[in-house]
């Protein structure tokens, strides 16, 4: 990438190198398996190690410590002109119980990129936000201008990762785009702790799933292959600040299960327990401004689910 008179990097551009935080996790092994397809390098900085191989760099280690990155600065091969930050403490309901880790992990650990990348001339990042910045009632359609008011420590530690990108953008010619993300389901998720397959380990017999309050509360699910197009579309534009993205088309968790149900060829009636304090009443997002910079949701909420099995049973069930 071109570095331009007034010291900034020229964007729009195709990614070339990119360094992935968190490229370990769920999201992140799709991300890496993309831009390999696309022709990029990818370094990984994350506490454990890549689920896949084709990784040209990678470094272990925690993100909000300093030697991390002072490791990557010595390890990493040549200039990467692209940061894409997933690593995190993603655990809504667990960051009520440990504020201080989420706070390092995501705040400390986000500041910690943003530095390399003003140091290192990387002039382009993506961060992997939440719609759970906005703790919008179940009346209201999320939309970019929605307060930030988050319920949670998870919420307020992406809140804030974002007000630092707004900072570095200004101040640092470091364009942070802040992608505002629902709940992400697809193949390879089977380690998580997610609705999605919760439900999937509860039709196996492998675990509990039971639904909070009367399961009316609606989510927007939305497939990891759209997420992970997102984050390449918004690499390579000029997009700086927040952007809500999902699929644009919210279901309740009791027609999630039925949904489920069709998937797996049995019907499900887990139980229910009180709602916990947190989560939030309903989450509709308005994808207006995603379509604006040209992020698009394709795939279908079952046909997903159906993939997204199909790997379980494949991968998953068997542990
Ligand atoms: N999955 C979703 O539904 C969803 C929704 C909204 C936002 N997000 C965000 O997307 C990002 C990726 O989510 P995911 O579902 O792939 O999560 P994940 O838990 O599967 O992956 C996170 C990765 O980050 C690494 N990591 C965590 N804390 C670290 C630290 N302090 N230092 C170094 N590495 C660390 C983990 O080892 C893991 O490999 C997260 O930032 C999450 O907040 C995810």
């Amino acid at each position: 990438m071109r570095k331009l008179e007034d010291g900034t990097l020229e964007q729009g551009s195709a990614v070339r190198h990119a360094i992935v935080t968190g490229g370990s996790g769920f999201i992140g092994t799709h991300l890496v398996k993309r831009l390999k397809s696309e022709g990029a390098s990818v370094t990984v900085v994350d506490r454990n190690q890549p689920r896949i191989g084709g990784v040209d760099c990678f470094v272990q280690g925690a993100i909000e410590d300093p030697s991390t990155w002072e490791r990557l600065a010595r390890e990493i091969p040549d200039a990467a002109d692209t940061l894409v930050h997933l690593a995190a403490r993603t655990s809504v309901l667990e960051s009520i119980k440990d504020p201080v880790d989420v706070f390092n992990s995501n705040l400390v650990g986000f500041h910690n990129a943003l530095e390399f990348c003003r140091l290192n001339g990387i002039g382009r990042v993506v961060l992997a936000s939440t719609n759970a910045v906005v703790g919008a009632s179940q009346a209201e359609m999320i939309t970019e201008l929605s307060p930030l008011a988050p319920l949670t420590p998870y919420g307020a530690s992406k809140a804030a990762d974002e007000m630092l990108g707004s900072a570095y953008t200004e101040c640092y010619g470091v364009r942070v785009a802040a992608v505002r993300l629902t709940n992400v389901y697809g193949p390879n998720m089977w380690r998580k702790d997610s609705i999605v397959p919760r439900i999937f380990r509860y039709a196996q017999g492998m675990g509990d799933f039971t639904v909070y309050g009367d399961g009316q509360q609606f989510r927007d699910f939305v497939n990891v292959q759209d997420v992970v197009a997102a984050f390449l579309t918004l690499a390579e534009g000029q997009f700086a600040g927040p952007v809500s993205f999902g699929s644009g088309e919210s279901v309740s968790v009791n027609e999630l299960v039925r949904l489920v149900s069709e998937v797996v060829g049995k019907e499900l009636r887990p139980g229910s327990v009180p709602a916990k304090a947190g989560e939030m009443p309903g989450v509709r997002i308005s994808l207006d401004r995603a379509r604006g910079v040209g992020l698009k949701a394709d795939v279908d909420l079952a046909n997903g689910l159906r993939q997204a099995w199909t790997d379980f049973l494949a991968n998953g069930a068997a542990r």
